[in-house]
């Protein structure tokens, strides 16, 4: 599945009339689609409908007909002005008996649900006037509000804050980017000729279908020894062992992923923990003879953090740098010794690492991984909502994962859980998007259950069932 630009949609939907597929269809099951998902989120609350005057109002003045049909209340108001199939669709709805007023005598009533079929892919710029008021007084409104396509107004300020929103044929970049606004999304397919939707030049959104056989596979006559062994490098002695707690969850998340043996290098005097891990205790930054096949560094390892990616290195495995391992001389000394390895920043240190700002890189986050994948040569997984998987060319926007994985140490325990899949022989984009859409799938079940007050060793714990998830 790719990530669409409301350009690129746009000419999707372009090229599909070109080869003779009649766009009405299209906007008939868009409309079509958006009440099914009405009924099942609002039952037979009544609608009211306010549609712009192109195809995005077109498909809402399908939606109104095919709930009409289903025997809930509608309201219509529509700006004027319609012309080709949002005017079929008007004239189809019209025929029904339905009366159309105009939208700037919209009202507001208890009860109802707010259909946002005003602007879709085709917005160019801000709304400002009657538009900008009309959504603020949509957001004032306080009823519950779905979205067809977009949210309007995205992905410019002001919009609609939607309860849901139903995405045609493909996800675009403001539900992703923007998912706040967008509230439950919802993707439905709207009969686009699929050769449309393949295209390789644009980021793809992980999806179960794309990582499920990635996953690796458990062979009857595996063994410890074969599954993948994991070097945790992480920790300082100083500051009292102050972060001596991220290296052990890092070690948690490579055996919750699947490691069959976890090395822990971490100072003297850190707990022993999991009792499952191998400990090498050290007085300083030092590569011990480990057997593993990935490591994962940088967690805790403040001060002593570069030293040990330099010294990680000389084992020539892929590897995961993160915390203070993410510097600028480490990622060019592996991009040097041709080491695979994935860098794992949040929005600070990858601004650190590109000389921009935490803003910046959160604003934009699919161009900074890309920038910094570039610069770095090495695969890069920028963590933040949402996080995106950057290798070469290569783009992958998680779509799992929730704010109640804002909390200390769950990056950590990602750091272990890609290490895993780098030790069971995936490559480093492919460890890093499955990881990611792992953890964040753990994060998601764990904060269904219990809302927000996560520990990251409780992720860590549901990676397993995530992986079960995933597989099925
Ligand atoms: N302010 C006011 N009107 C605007 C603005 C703006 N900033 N920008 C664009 N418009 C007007 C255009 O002039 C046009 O009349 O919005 C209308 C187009 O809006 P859309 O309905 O979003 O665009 P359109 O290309 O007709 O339809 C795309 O149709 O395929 C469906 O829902 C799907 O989102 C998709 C939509």
């Amino acid at each position: 599945m790719r990530l669409f630009t409301p350009e690129a949609m746009r000419e999707a939907d372009r090229k599909a009339v070109e080869r003779g597929y009649p766009s009405l269809l299209l906007m008939e099951w868009a409309g079509m689609k958006a009440a099914r998902v009405y009924l099942e989120l609002f039952g037979k609350a009544p609608a009211l409908v306010l549609a712009g005057k192109g195809n995005n109002g077109g498909d809402g003045l399908v939606l109104a007909r095919h709930l009409l049909l289903e025997g809930v209340g509608v309201r219509v108001y529509a700006a004027g002005g319609q012309t080709g199939d949002a005017l079929l669709a008007l004239q189809a709805l019209l025929a029904h008996g339905v009366e159309v007023g105009p939208l700037e005598e919209a009202s507001f009533r208890e009860g109802e649900v707010v259909v946002d079929a005003l602007f879709g892919t085709g917005l160019k710029g801000p709304l400002t006037d009657f538009y900008a008021e009309l959504v603020e007084r949509v957001n004032r409104a306080g009823l519950p509000v779905l979205a067809l396509d977009l949210p309007s107004g995205l992905p410019f300020s002001p919009h609609v804050r939607a309860t849901a929103t139903v995405a045609f044929a493909a996800l675009k970049t403001p539900h992703l980017l923007q998912r706040e606004a967008c509230g439950k999304l919802y993707l439905a397919e709207i009969g686009l000729p699929k050769p449309l939707l393949e295209r390789e030049d644009l980021p793809e959104v992980a999806s179960p279908e794309a990582l499920r056989p990635l996953l690796p596979k458990r062979p009857l006559t595996a063994h410890k020894g074969s599954v993948g062994r994991v070097g945790v490098l992480g920790g300082y002695k100083g500051e009292g062992l102050r972060y001596a707690g991220a290296p052990l969850l890092a070690a948690l998340g490579a055996y919750r992923m699947g490691a069959g043996l976890v090395h822990l290098v971490a100072p003297e005097g850190t707990p022993l923990e999991p009792l499952e891990a191998v400990f090498h205790p050290v007085p300083s930054p030092t590569l011990p003879p480990l057997k593993a096949e990935a490591l994962a560094v940088g967690m805790g390892g403040g001060p002593w953090g570069r030293a040990w990616a330099l010294k990680a290195l000389e084992a020539r495995l892929p590897t995961v740098l993160d915390a203070d391992a993410l510097h600028p001389e480490v990622a060019e000394a592996y991009r040097k010794a041709g080491v695979p390895a994935v860098l794992t920043p949040h929005a600070g240190e990858a601004g650190r690492l590109l000389g921009a700002s935490p803003e910046e890189v959160a604003k934009d986050p699919l161009t900074a991984a890309r920038a910094l994948a570039e610069r770095t040569g090495l695969a890069v997984v920028l963590k933040g909502n949402p996080t995106v998987v950057a290798e070469g060319e290569r783009l992958s926007v998680n779509p799992t994962g929730n704010p109640a994985l804002a909390t200390g140490g769950t990056g950590d325990v990602l750091s272990g859980a890609i290490a895993a899949l780098l030790a069971a022989g995936l490559r480093p984009f492919d460890a890093a998007r499955l990881g990611v859409y792992l953890h964040g799938l753990a994060g998601d079940l764990l904060a269904e259950e219990k809302g927000v007050g996560l520990l990251a060793r409780e992720v860590a714990e549901a990676l397993p069932r995530a992986r079960r998830l995933l597989q099925e």
